[in-house]
C-alpha cells in the first residue's frame, strides 16, 4: 500500500537516508520555475500539514510529456531520490527521476490559487477547501479530537451508546425539531382540520433527535457509564459564528453521580482532550498558534492546568449586576445568560473556564433535577472565555412525582414519556450527564472564528449546499 508523506517523513527522520529513492504522490500546491532549467513543486497529500518539495529536470523526457499540465491543483506521482534541500523551509527534497501525471487542473479555472482566500469563499467550495492549509489542519485536529473522545470514555470503562437519530421526544423541549415526514406536504391527510400523523410512516410525528440524552438515561440506569457521540439537529434560525443547525454531541450519562460528580467529569474531560491535541497534533497546532490565533496554545496550556471556577447562578447574576458593564441584553435574576455574559465571566472576571450551577428552575428544561429551594435546578453549564458555554449538564430528576409535576409544569403530555418515567417507577437512581458540543470544541482548540470552518459540509440557515 502507497505509503503517505507523513510516514514518510517520520522513516526520513529515524534513518536520515540520504539517496533513498521514494515515491511521493499527491497534489500540487505550487510550482515555481527557475531559470536553471528546474521546476520546484511543492507536493501535499493531505496526511499531514507539510509537503515535500520536488525538483524537477526540465531535461527529464517524463517532465516534458506533462509540463504544460503541471499546475496547482493537479495530482502527480513523482519517483526519484531524497537529498538533503539547500533551500530553506524544508530538510528534504525528492530530485525526481519520474514525473506521471494522474490528473490536470486547469489553471485558469482551479478555484483554489496560490494566495490567500477568504474563509467566506472556501466555504463556497467546500468540495476544494479541505485542500487548504487550514482546513486540512482544522479536519486532522477534529480527527484526533473524537478519536481521544472515545478514548476518554472507553479508558474509563464507559459504554458507547449509538442513539437514534430519527425520534418522537423533544428532548430539550425547545420546539427546534426538524419534522421527519413521507407525508405528501401538498395534500396532508386532515382529521378535524389538523394534520393525520396516524398516516405518517411512524404513525406519529417524529423529528430529528436534539440530544441523546433520554435514551442514554436509558442505558444508564442498566450499565451504569454510556456515552453517545452523533449528529444533532435543530432547527434554530440563529445565525452565529456559533450555531450550526447540524452539529455532533458527546453525551457521557452516568450512573450514580451527582451534580459535582457530573462537574467533575466535564473538567477532567476538557482538559484531557485540550492536553492530547497538543501533545499529538503538534504540527498542526502550532500552525494555528502562527496563523489564525496566537495566544491558542497559550491558552490550551493554561486551562489545562489551572483549575476550573465554579459559581453559582445567583453569584454570577451578581456579579453581571454590579459589572458596570453595559451589556446588550440586561441582566436580572431568572434570565437566561448571553453569551455577552458569560464571556464576561470567562474572559474578564475569572480569566478563565468557568462552571454555573443551580440554574433557575423556570430556564431549563423538564429533566433536570430540582433543588431543596424548589426555584432552582442541578444545572451546569461549562463557559470557555472568547466561546461562551461549550458544555451543559444536570443531574437528573429521579423523583417520579416530581418529574412528573414539572412536565405538566411545561405543559408535557407525561403518557408520552411512560418509558422516561419507567426508569423512575422501577428502581430509579440518581444519576447525571453532560453534552459537549464537538464542532464548539474543534473551533475553540484551533482558534478558528466561525463555527462553519470546523465541520466539513456546514448546515445552517438557507445552507445545505453538497
Ligand atoms: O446545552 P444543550 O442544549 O444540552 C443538551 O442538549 C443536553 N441534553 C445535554 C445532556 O445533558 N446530555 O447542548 C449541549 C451542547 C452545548 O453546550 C453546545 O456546546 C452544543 O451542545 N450546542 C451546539 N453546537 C453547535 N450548534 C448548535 N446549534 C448547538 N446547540 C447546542
Ligand atoms: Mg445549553
Amino acid at each position: 500500500m502507497p505509503k503517505k508523506i507523513r510516514d514518510k517523513v517520520k522513516d526520513l527522520l529515524n534513518s536520515k537516508e540520504e539517496n533513498a529513492s521514494v515515491i511521493v504522490k499527491g497534489w500540487v500546491r505550487t510550482k515555481r520555475d527557475s531559470k536553471g532549467g528546474f521546476s520546484f513543486l511543492e507536493i501535499n497529500d493531505g496526511s499531514c500539514l507539510a509537503g515535500f518539495q520536488v525538483v524537477a529536470d526540465h531535461t527529464l523526457p517524463s517532465y516534458q510529456a506533462v509540463a504544460s499540465q503541471l499546475h496547482t491543483g493537479s495530482c502527480v506521482a513523482v519517483t526519484g531520490k531524497l537529498v538533503a534541500s539547500q533551500g530553506k523551509g524544508q530538510q528534504w527534497e525528492v530530485h525526481s527521476s519520474e514525473i506521471e501525471l494522474y490528473g490536470s487542473a486547469d489553471a485558469e479555472k482551479y478555484p483554489l490559487q496560490k494566495k490567500r482566500h477568504s474563509f467566506e469563499f472556501l466555504r463556497e467550495i467546500a468540495h476544494l477547501r479541505p485542500r487548504t492549509n487550514t482546513l486540512g489542519a482544522v479536519m486532522r485536529v477534529r480527527n484526533r479530537l473524537s478519536h481521544s473522545i472515545h478514548n476518554f470514555f472507553q479508558d474509563r470503562g464507559f459504554l458507547y451508546l449509538n442513539t437514534p437519530v430519527i425520534t418522537a421526544s423533544d428532548c430539550e423541549g425547545a420546539g427546534e425539531m426538524f419534522q421527519v415526514t413521507t407525508l405528501d406536504m401538498d395534500r396532508l391527510p386532515l382529521n378535524n382540520g389538523k394534520t393525520d400523523y396516524s398516516q405518517d410512516f411512524f404513525g406519529k410525528r417524529t423529528g430529528l433527535t436534539v440530544s441523546g440524552q433520554l435514551e442514554g438515561e436509558i442505558y444508564a440506569m442498566a450499565l451504569s457509564d454510556v456515552y453517545t457521540f452523533g449528529p444533532t439537529f435543530r432547527a434554530e434560525n440563529s445565525n452565529t459564528s456559533r450555531h450550526l443547525a447540524e452539529f455532533w454531541m458527546v453525551e457521557p450519562e452516568m450512573a450514580f453521580y451527582d451534580l459535582d460528580d457530573d462537574m467533575d467529569l466535564a473538567e477532567q474531560f476538557l482538559k484531557f482532550l485540550m492536553k492530547d491535541v497538543m501533545e499529538n497534533c503538534q504540527q498542526d497546532m502550532e500552525f494555528f498558534n502562527q496563523r489564525i490565533d496566537k495566544t491558542i496554545l497559550q491558552t490550551l496550556t493554561d486551562i489545562v492546568e489551572c483549575e476550573f471556577e465554579r459559581i453559582h447562578y445567583s453569584d454570577a447574576i451578581h456579579l453581571l449586576e454590579k459589572s458596570g458593564e453595559s451589556f446588550v441584553y440586561s441582566v436580572e435574576w431568572g434570565c437566561n445568560l448571553q453569551s455577552e455574559h458569560e464571556r464576561y465571566l470567562s474572559e474578564k472576571v475569572f480569566k478563565k473556564p468557568v462552571i454555573i450551577y443551580n440554574y433557575p428552575e423556570e430556564i431549563k428544561p423538564f429533566y433536570m433535577k430540582l433543588n431543596e429551594d424548589k426555584e432552582t435546578v442541578r444545572a451546569m453549564d461549562v463557559l470557555l472565555p472568547k466561546l461562551g458555554e461549550i458544555i451543559g449538564g444536570s443531574q437528573r430528576e429521579d423523583d417520579l412525582d416530581k418529574l412528573t409535576a414539572r412536565m405538566k409544569e411545561k405543559e408535557m403530555d407525561p403518557e408520552e414519556y411512560w418509558w422516561y418515567l419507567d426508569l423512575r417507577r422501577y428502581g430509579s437512581a440518581p444519576h447525571s450527564g453532560f453534552g459537549l458540543g464537538f464542532e464548539r470544541l474543534v473551533q475553540f482548540v484551533t482558534g478558528m472564528e466561525n463555527i462553519r470552518d470546523v465541520i466539513p459540509f456546514p448546515r445552517t440557515p438557507k445552507h445545505a449546499e453538497f
